[in-house]
């Protein structure tokens, strides 16, 4: 519809029809007894007939019929047919669950996540659903946290280059593609960064560490057209984020230019009166209308208290009104209005996207003498929970709760496969903290005539995700205890690593010979890791979050500030930035992994702006890796960080290989970000190229700002 037809629309709304819009339900009050989804508290909040006859948008049905039947009746009863929209989490996939996002992000390849958003979005539109609350792109340095699992990790650059490959391939060409789902960027902001890694905490952030750091993967997102916003249920400083008006108001639409659509997190305009932000429901409603949020996820009051606010002119009806308008605006550009069930005569193609992406994710953390891959004829045993266990998809994978079983994808490759001691471990919300106890000879009997040992641990995927903050990162007694045993028995000892988060495998690391962290992969996690295990394809992946040593070291992150003491490898003082009894580095730095190449960078030069790196691979096997490009720079009077991630490019290289890559030097690699203004100081930079963050190879540039004006933008 152009925009006269929905401002006619509008104008022909009663108030009560125009609340309704702003006001976001799940299917229990369309007759439904429960979601496809649960995401939140189950306090239902009262809601009239007539009221329920004209919510704007359900939330989280995920059924084709269900979507038919619900718009076909609402349809029926609503005034003006204003079609229903229907929102759900398609966080990683759909039908198809493809790897948890940080696990996405470890392949250092944002094409993987457009993608897989972009197939995700065919799956979802055939059944209805038209918005996603994704991409996720809280920038997350604590691994207590259980939602790190749904981001892009702890570099700002690496995140806003995820945040708009998921935006792009969510919303394809356009948001009137019947298979287009438009993109939501949550959560608005910096949900990644709760004290103590407690789960809903409050944030304490500078404006500078805010903008630097904590705005760029929402700020990428919205440059990227993403349709929608959702304002997060934390604190940062003093005030809700739901009920910002700086924060959501001045900089999200004023600022930034974003004139979509603006919702809360479930429930989280009413929590405002919890955080005692609001006095009542009125005064949490008022407070958001003025932040100019649009629509209320699961609670009531602008429903019920915003026709009083208009009455006693405490709210300005055209607030209302823009809300409105932008929904209606919305419901327009996917077709809707044209076409209440848009795309659903579609049938999703299929494709094993899923495996070459879960190919793609896991990350080689060690492979003492190359122990990895293995031989097909070996015989070996899997041990441990995850041996068999098919839960294996990660959080917010929709419905779906399973995938291959790294058991079922080994034995496709292999028939010399044994498993033992493969209890799946239970969840610590229900209260199971280890998997059962086990003796040291049914151990070592089971184990006879066996020398390598696949040891697969790691923690229950319902632990991670929402709701599931920890304050112990390490493996489960038990899982370590496998480990320990096999290796005091003389196997080779290959430890495989399930998890949502970061653990601390500092307590295992020596006595496992390889480490692959595999994350949680989704349908095809035992499809993929087998291959990477018998080395069909090369590991690639790369940490996009710091592995702590421990839980003291939290947060961990390789962008830190030096501070005025920094430590000393080489010579031990009393008065510098230093632990006593831990390091300052993680186990495993950002960006760091192992493939089975061996590939080393011989030479490192600048000509004119270009970089010109010459990598070979020396060893034997063909492997993609990631060249990072990491920037030193002084900014005074800002305290700066050691180096920052300003480039990434991944090769393919094969054995005895060697290839010489070319890096264009650009403007955007030499900005700081000065509260939210892009600054160049002429100066001295130093520029890293390496396979991690740990890079040593390194150039000195001087630039000017006649010299910067000539670099190409991005
Ligand atoms: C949850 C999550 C949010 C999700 C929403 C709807 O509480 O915080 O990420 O999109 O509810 O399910």
């Amino acid at each position: 519809m152009k925009e006269m037809e929905l401002r006619g629309l509008l104008d022909s709304m009663t108030l009560r029809e125009k609340l309704g819009q702003l006001t976001q339900l799940t299917p229990e009050y369309f007759g439904f007894n429960e979601s496809d989804v649960v995401t939140g508290t189950d306090a239902l909040h009262p809601v009239s007939e007539e009221d329920a006859a004209n919510v704007g948008t359900v939330l989280n049905i995920c059924e084709k019929e269900k979507v038919m039947k619900i718009q076909r009746e609402y349809l029926k009863r609503n005034r003006h047919g204003i079609p229903l929209l229907f929102m759900a989490d398609v966080i990683h996939g759909f039908r198809t669950i493809f790897p948890i996002p940080l696990a996405i992000a470890s392949s250092f390849d944002p094409s993987f996540a457009e993608k897989a958003a972009s197939y995700a979005a065919n799956e979802a539109t055939a059944e209805g659903v038209k918005v996603t609350f994704s991409p996720m792109v809280d920038l997350t340095r604590d691994p207590r946290w259980g939602r790190v699992m749904e981001g892009n990790g702890e570099d700002p650059y690496l995140n806003t280059l995820f945040a708009k490959a998921y935006v792009k391939g969510y919303q394809k060409d356009n948001l009137s593609n019947p298979s287009s789902i438009a993109s939501c960027v949550k959560h608005f902001a910096a949900y990644g960064a709760p004290l103590g890694g407690r789960e809903y905490n409050g944030v304490e952030l500078s404006d500078w560490t805010l903008h630097e750091s904590y705005f760029p993967g929402y700020k990428a997102a919205i440059d990227a057209k993403a349709s929608m916003v959702m304002a997060a249920f934390n604190t940062i400083g003093e005030k809700p984020a739901t009920g910002n008006k700086s924060l959501l108001k001045n900089t999200l639409r004023e600022k930034w230019g974003f004139d979509g659509v603006l919702i809360s997190d479930y429930n989280a305009v009413n929590e405002l009166i919890v955080h005692k932000a609001a006095r009542n429901k009125k005064d949490a409603a008022k407070q958001v209308i003025k932040a100019t949020l649009d629509i209320e996820m699961m609670s009531t009051c602008i429903l019920d208290e915003a026709e009083e606010l208009i009455r006693t002119r405490e709210i300005d009806i055209n607030l209302i009104n823009e809300s409105v308008y932008r929904i209606l605006k919305l419901k327009s550009d996917l077709g809707l209005f044209e076409n209440p069930y848009i795309g659903m005569e579609n049938t999703a193609p299929s494709s094993d996207l899923s495996l070459e992406v879960a190919k793609a994710c896991p990350i080689l953390l060690k492979n003492e003498d190359s122990i990895l891959p293995l031989n097909r004829s070996e015989k070996i045993a899997i041990i441990g929970p995850f041996a068999k266990d098919t839960h294996v998809v990660g959080g917010w994978s929709m419905k779906e709760k399973e995938g291959k079983s790294l058991y079922d994808g080994m034995r496709k490759l292999s028939d010399s496969i044994k498993t033992c001691i493969d209890t799946p471990l239970g969840s610590l919300l229900e209260g199971i903290k280890d998997i059962p106890d086990f003796s040291d000879k049914e151990l070592e009997d089971n184990l006879q005539g066996i020398d390598t040992v696949l040891v697969a641990v790691g923690e229950n995927q319902n632990d991670t995700g929402e709701g599931a903050s920890k304050t112990s990162l390490t493996l489960s007694y038990n899982q370590m205890k496998l480990i320990k045993e096999a290796k005091k028995l003389g196997k080779k000892v290959i430890t495989i690593v399930f998890s949502g988060r970061p653990m601390v495998l500092s307590p295992i690391v020596d006595d496992s010979d390889a480490i692959l962290q595999a994350w949680f992969l989704g349908t095809s996690s035992g499809d993929a890791l087998a291959e990477l295990i018998y080395g069909i394809s090369s590991p690639r992946g790369k940490c996009p979050m710091s592995f702590p040593v421990n839980e003291g070291q939290i947060p961990v992150f390789y962008n830190h500030c030096i501070t005025g003491r920094p430590e000393d490898k080489n010579n031990f003082t009393r008065y510098v930035s230093r632990y006593l009894d831990a390091p300052n580095e993680p186990l495993f730095p950002f960006g760091f992994g192992l493939t089975y190449g061996n590939n080393s960078i011989k030479s490192f030069k600048i000509e004119g702006n270009i970089l010109h790196i010459l990598v070979k691979n020396k060893g034997k096997h063909r492997c993609t890796d990631t060249i990072q490009i990491y920037i030193e720079e002084h900014n005074e009077p800002y305290a700066r960080p050691s180096r920052l991630l300003k480039k990434i490019r991944n090769i393919e290289l094969g054995d005895g290989e060697s290839r010489s890559v070319a890096i264009t030097l650009t403007k955007e690699m030499f900005l700081i970000n000065e509260y939210g203004n892009k600054r160049f100081q002429p100066g001295i930079f130093r520029i890293y190229a390496g396979f991690d963050s740990n890079a040593e190879h390194s150039v000195e540039i001087e630039l000017t700002n006649e010299e910067f004006s000539k670099l190409e933008e991005v």
